[in-house]
């Protein structure tokens, strides 16, 4: 194990029934890298969140989030996650602030630490407007917003974003990326970035791809352009990896 590592996974698996939804992933992110996490539906990217908060347990293999054993030591290695969810979890009919008190709360800070805190995150992401407002009456860019600053409030080591700008439109989606990227850099954050849509993970320093529960690349956006020689893209590059393992899935018998 990589102690230095703010996430490091050795062969985890998880199968659902006859469905490997994870299959010996192995995968180490240290502090400050941005990396994104590329797979079509169903090629087990939640799998993979619901593992690393805890949700479920893996069948086999490790997870450690900076150096903390999420089986053995599962409140230091949760207490250093934020995550955003693909599904929202916010409370629509309590305000801005009363989502965010209520985490702060839960992660044991005080009073008068959550107001400061909510007060300077909600500055940060230009939001203070919105503080008494119930989320129900927020935009879908602005809920996402909501999210990861709630995500931030307890001052994870390790993001997590799960498909975090479904529904946004493209310059919502751009702004957001661009949020989490320098706060990547500003805060030494470790991001794992979930995703179908390529374009987001262009500025990413590693590109993970998933495609039926297995790590098929990982590699720096430029490399994996390199190595695919596939034309002109990342998105091609992507398309070309996962189309030549469905490939292999059929002269190998696999059930894809
Ligand atoms: N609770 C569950 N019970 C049974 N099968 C599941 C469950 N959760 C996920 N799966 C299966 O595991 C595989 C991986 O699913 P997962 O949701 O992790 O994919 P994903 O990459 O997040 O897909 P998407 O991009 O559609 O969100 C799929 O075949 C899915 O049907
Ligand atoms: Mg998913």
């Amino acid at each position: 194990m990589n102690s230095d590592a703010a996430l490091e996974l050795i062969t985890v698996s998880k199968t659902y029934g006859q469905i490997k939804a994870l299959d010996k992933v192995s995968l180490a992110i240290q502090s400050s890298q941005f990396v994104g996490l590329l797979g079509q539906n169903g090629a087990g990217k939640t799998t993979l969140f619901q593992l690393l908060t805890g949700l479920f347990n893996n069948d086999s293999g490790q997870i450690q989030v900076c150096g903390h054993d999420i089986r053995r030591h599962p409140i230091d290695a949760l207490s250093s996650i934020g995550v955003v969810f693909q599904q929202s979890t916010l409370d629509l009919d309590l305000t801005v602030q009363g989502n965010l008190k209520f985490h702060c709360l839960l992660h044991g800070l005080s009073r008068s630490e959550a107001e400061h805190r909510i007060a300077s995150e909600l500055e940060r992401f230009d939001m203070t407007a919105v503080r008494y407002q119930p989320v129900r009456s927020l935009s879908g860019g602005n809920r996402r917003k909501v999210e990861l600053i709630r995500s931030l409030l307890h001052r994870p080591r390790l993001l997590l974003m799960d498909e975090a700008t479904v529904g946004l439109d493209p310059e919502s989606r751009k702004s957001l990326v661009n949020h989490v990227i320098s706060l990547c850099k500003e805060r030494d954050l470790a991001v794992l970035w979930s995703t179908h849509i390529v374009e987001e993970i262009q500025q990413a320093d590693r590109v993970v791809v998933l495609d039926k529960g297995k790590i098929l690349a990982d590699s720096s956006p430029d490399k994996l352009l390199a190595e695919e020689d596939s034309g002109v893209s990342l998105s091609d590059a992507f398309l070309h990896l996962v189309n030549l393992n469905k490939t292999i899935g059929v002269v190998h018998g696999h059930a894809c």
